[in-house]
């Protein structure tokens, strides 16, 4: 099985390496190429997203992904900036379905920025539709506005096709996820405004129909974004496009804690993916040593799962996790008094200890 590694920018590079340390302690055959992305990616080739790491991510069974950004590369014309690697990759490979979990582990109930009682036992999913939306609505520019002065525009657009095919993803998730209660799945949009939400309510609402099983609900994403402060636990599965998407999971990311916590999965329609961690390239930290590896060690536990169909082992890697927190060590994004605070290497020896 072969893996393309691509660590990108900022802590990309540590996280990363950590993770591949981890897993080198599964008795796995796993083959790693790394390359370049992102702002290393400009700089070997000059492209964010140089055609032989395009090449080999098109070639392997699975990416692991590590953060792309760099405050440097902040004045280059948007085709250059490195966020369009992570974006080119997605639209390439085709990975419309992005998968972004948010569980609240037991042992950091404490970090999280609301109250315990309010988050304890949180286990929500995020079906982030990746490949359409504003992202990559055309037409797009900055042009000349007929009153003087210039205008910025984008596209915001969602065929039925690409509704309907996210819907499904998130059923079917729903539906193996075994929620208590039965599954549920909220889609989320801005139907009182939004044409394309109209037409993404309308189509979600006629796919449920193949699931009679699953409870469909829809909200506005300004509600969302309340209820998911409010009361997080209501939600089982939600839905959404990709720019709300983008913004509900760092909120919900929040709600576990720490964004240094979240892994996420995004999966073409064969299961092939790239796996990375929902947090950025953290250019004040990098370099450092005191990253938290462990959303990129879950991300590789959800690649193992999806793309390797080694289930077994992404069970183990999880479980060290667990009790990597369980046993006290924390990085100091989720640090609370009377833990271990620790750096990024100790952290992801601790997992490779357990594991
Ligand atoms: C994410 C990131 C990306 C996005 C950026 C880096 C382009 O925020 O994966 O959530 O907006 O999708
Ligand atoms: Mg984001």
């Amino acid at each position: 099985m072969k893996i393309a590694v691509l660590p990108g920018d900022g802590i990309g590079k540590e996280i990363v390496a950590e993770t591949l340390r981890v897993l080198g302690r599964l008795e796995l055959k796993l083959e790693f190429e790394e390359a370049p992305v992102g702002g290393a990616g400009y700089e070997a080739a000059g492209y964010p997203l140089p055609e032989k790491t395009l090449a080999l991510a098109r070639q392997a069974d699975a990416i692991l992904f590590g953060a792309v950004g760099d405050p440097r590369y902040d004045a280059l014309e948007s085709s250059k900036r490195p966020e369009q690697a992570i974006l080119g990759l997605r639209k390439a490979l085709a990975l419309f379905a992005n998968l972004r979990p948010a569980q609240v582990y037991e042992e950091l109930a404490e970090a999280s920025a609301l109250r315990p009682e309010v988050v304890a036992g949180l286990d929500i999913l995020i079906v982030r539709e990746l490949t359409g939306d504003i992202y990559f609505g055309e037409p797009k520019g900055i042009r000349q506005h007929p009153a003087g002065g210039r205008e910025g525009f984008d596209t915001m657009r969602y065929s039925e096709a690409e509704i309907r095919r996210i819907a499904h993803v998130a059923f079917k998730a729903a539906r193996s996820r075994g929620k208590s209660g039965g599954p549920r799945v909220c889609s989320v949009d801005k139907a009182n405004v939004l044409e394309t939400s109209r037409l993404w309510r309308e189509v979600v609402a006629a796919e449920a129909k193949s699931y009679p099983d699953i409870t469909l609900s829809h909200m506005y994403v300004d509600n969302c974004a309340m209820q998911l402060v409010r009361n997080p636990r209501q939600f089982d599965v939600i839905v959404t496009g990709n720019l709300f998407g983008d913004i509900l999971s760092d909120e919900a990311s929040m709600l576990t804690g720490s964004i240094g916590m979240l892994p996420s999965a995004s999966l073409d329609a064969n299961g092939k993916g790239l796996y990375e961690p929902i947090h950025g390239s953290a250019p004040d930290i990098a370099g450092k040593g005191v990253a938290n590896p462990l959303a990129t060690i879950l991300s590789a536990a959800l690649m193992l799962r999806y793309s390797l169909n080694q289930g077994v082992a992404a069970e183990r890697l999880e479980r060290a996790v667990k009790l990597t927190l369980r046993d006290g060590y924390r990085t100091a994004d989720i640090y609370t008094a009377g833990t271990r605070k620790v750096g990024t290497a100790e952290m992801a020896s601790a997992v490779a200890e357990r594991l």
